[in-house]
């Protein structure tokens, strides 16, 4: 494991540690060999700290930073996010030698170590300036220096959008045109809201997605994924519910050397009340919960969707189906979300849902498990989003 290297996230509210919490659960499933690490604010609660700590590699206090600048918030409309420039203290971290800052309202989809290839400052157009880029998932090198010319640069221009958003993009105000190699490809900061706004260019590329980003008022947090908005958006967010609520054991020692293995979180409100007795999950990808917004577009269902890459990160082998499927089969859910008297039997989400025991299973169970695992999903029948919802419904009860 590259020790001196991290993922980073930021959370100033408890809200936005439920956030950071799925940040880290969905980079330590997909095998991440960097430290994942959550800045702070000294104003959270204890028990969200300890909570961090179980799945965080480091927990680092920062002091607070906000731009109040209450005139270009109300512009971007988003009044509560001069804090964000709180965010600009990833920089201080000078213990790793390079990072990758990610929004505590993403989801990661994959495997995206890759992302250390590149150098600073790399990071994806923001959907709704692309000559910016979007700082909710950006590749840094922590440096006192930058930090200080950076808190320089606040104090002499502010930020456009009262965010660091605005501050980071007139800093590195050569990111549109100088060099192509920092411009990450979208599918690693796919922001919901493209899913309107570009919806044929969701529909050929979205498969590819590595990195969702819930930019925007709206969070997943906020919602049970199965009232308001869009198909897909309540697709991506019962996916966040999903990761949310389950717990991974790192399984495949090739994926995680050294990294000693991270205890379950503490069960907060939400899921006290859940029974422990089986696997949420024993999917090969998470996104295999996916189906698209209009299926006759996908005659192909893809579950390994993210084995998809670039062209630029070529150097990173895709994980095969069969070690795919075994990281999965080892996916523990601690606090799962289904009672033991839950959908067993007369559903048949739940035989996808669950980790029938060879010996338990009828024939016919296992040959769904099988062909499960081996991608073949049936998308539309048993395992179609429906079904998947109506159990994600049921627990989240
Ligand atoms: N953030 C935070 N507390 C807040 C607002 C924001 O910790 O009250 C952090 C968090 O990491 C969040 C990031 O700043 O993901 C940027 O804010 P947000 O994601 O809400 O902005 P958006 O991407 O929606 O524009
Ligand atoms: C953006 C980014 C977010 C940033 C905010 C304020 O929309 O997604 O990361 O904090 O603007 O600048
Ligand atoms: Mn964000």
């Amino acid at each position: 494991m590259s020790a001196d290297e991290a993922f980073v996230t930021l959370a100033t509210t408890d809200s936005y540690c439920m956030g950071a919490t799925v940040v880290a659960r969905s980079l330590r499933r997909h095998g991440t060999t960097r430290h994942i690490v959550v800045m702070i604010t000294p104003n959270i609660s204890e028990q969200s700290r300890l909570a961090l700590k179980n799945e965080f590699d480091d927990v680092i206090v920062v002091d607070v930073m906000d731009s109040e600048d209450s005139l270009h918030l109300s512009l971007l409309g988003r009044p509560e996010l001069g804090i964000t420039f709180t965010k600009i203290h990833c920089w201080t971290l000078t213990q790793y030698s390079k990072c990758v800052f990610l929004d505590a309202d993403t989801l990661v989809l994959c495997n995206v170590d890759e992302l250390f290839e590149r150098d600073e400052l790399s990071a994806a157009p923001d959907p709704g300036w692309p000559d910016c880029f979007n700082s909710g998932v950006f590749v840094f090198r922590p440096s006192l220096h930058t930090h200080t010319r950076l808190l320089d640069h606040a104090r002499r221009h502010g930020s456009f959008d009262g965010g660091d958003q605005g501050l980071l993009n007139s800093f590195f105000s050569g990111w549109s045109v100088e060099d192509i190699s920092k411009h990450l490809p979208f599918i690693y900061n796919l922001s919901v809201s493209s899913v309107y706004s570009y919806l044929p260019a969701f529909q050929q590329f979205g498969h590819g997605a590595k990195i969702i980003h819930f930019l925007g008022g709206d969070k997943p947090w906020k919602s049970q994924g199965n009232s308001s908005g869009s198909h897909t958006m309540e697709q991506f967010v019962s996916l966040w519910w999903k990761e949310y609520l389950i717990h991974t054991t790192p399984s495949a020692p090739a994926a995680q050397p050294k990294q000693e293995q991270k205890k379950p979180q503490q069960i907060p409100e939400r899921e006290a009340k859940m029974k422990s007795t089986e696997n949420l999950d024993s999917t090969n990808s998470l996104l295999a919960h996916f189906s698209p917004p209009s299926e006759s577009l996908y005659s192909q269902p893809e579950p390994t969707l993210c084995s998809h890459t670039d062209g630029r990160q070529l150097e990173e082998e895709p994980r095969s189906l069969e070690e795919e499927s075994r990281s999965y089969e080892e996916t523990e859910v601690v606090d799962p979300p289904l009672g033991a008297e839950g959908l067993e039997g007369s559903d048949a989400t739940a035989d996808a849902a669950t980790d029938p025991r060879p010996a338990d299973a009828e024939p016919e169970q296992l040959e769904h498990r099988r062909m499960w695992e081996m991608g073949q999903v049936d998308y539309l029948g048993r395992d179609s989003f429906q079904n998947i919802q109506r159990m994600l419904d049921r627990f989240l009860d």
